[in-house]
């Protein structure tokens, strides 16, 4: 096989898609080595999960920064330090400059609790539920510019039942999360995968990472 791909994940909060992208990281065979967790809040729950299982961290506190561009300044020099292949934002809530964009372009995957054309932004599960659709998800996608953006590696969807609530509905989208983010991952590291005029195209000759196996007449299960 060849060298793991150097990742740094990016969270604010929980961090339990990070948690999940850690796990699946701990098997020798994946891809993707994750060797930094970066945090723009000190008081991110994830930052301890990954201490914990001796993975670097690091806390860039956005506020002390006078703009964007100085923040993911500082960023960039610790993903540098720590030469980094390949950038996962698992909850990260800063958005992101053009530029650094660019950069990490084809590098950068993000992890979106929608079905994504729709419900770009927040709050999708009770925007989902308001509009009574049926069938909801998650989406993994390479980062563009344009928020919540660029081409799709991978998707799950759930039903929305009858009584769901936002919590219930996003408890259910999230365990989703924690299949798809591995296997995307592990599909960009393994260099499963080629961007086609935006779309993502993936290389059949290479056996593909499970999750994200799709039949060659392209007709999943029900
Ligand atoms: C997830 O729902 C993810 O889709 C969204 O932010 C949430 C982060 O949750 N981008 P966690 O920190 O991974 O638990």
């Amino acid at each position: 096989m060849s060298a793991r791909k150097r990742t740094a994940i990016l969270i604010s909060g929980r961090g339990s898609n990070m948690s999940a992208l850690i796990e699946a990281a701990r098997s020798p065979d994946y891809p993707a080595d994750i060797v930094l967790v970066l945090s723009n809040r000190a008081e991110a729950q994830g930052l301890a999960y990954a201490r914990e299982r001796g993975i670097a961290t690091a806390v860039i506190d956005h506020k002390i920064y006078a703009g964007r561009e100085e923040f993911e300044k500082s960023m960039q020099v610790l993903l540098d330090l720590h030469h980094i292949e390949i950038i996962c934002l698992a909850g990260f809530l800063r958005v992101l400059t053009p530029a650094f964009v660019q950069h990490w372009e084809g590098r950068l995957l993000n992890i979106h609790p929608s079905l994504l054309p729709a419900y770009r932004g927040l709050d999708t599960h009770a925007r989902a539920l308001a509009d009574g659709v049926k069938i909801h998800g998650c989406t993994v996608h390479f980062v563009a510019p344009a928020l919540d953006e660029g081409p799709i590696i991978a998707q799950a969807a759930v039903a929305v039942l009858d009584d769901d609530t936002p919590d219930t509905l996003a408890a259910r989208v999230l365990t989703q999360e924690h299949v798809i983010f591995p296997a995307a991952l592990a599909a960009v590291a393994g260099g499963h995968l080629q961007i086609k005029d935006n779309r993502v195209v993936f290389d059949h000759a290479k056996p593909e990472p499970p999750a994200l196996r799709v039949p060659a007449d392209g007709m999943l299960d029900p």
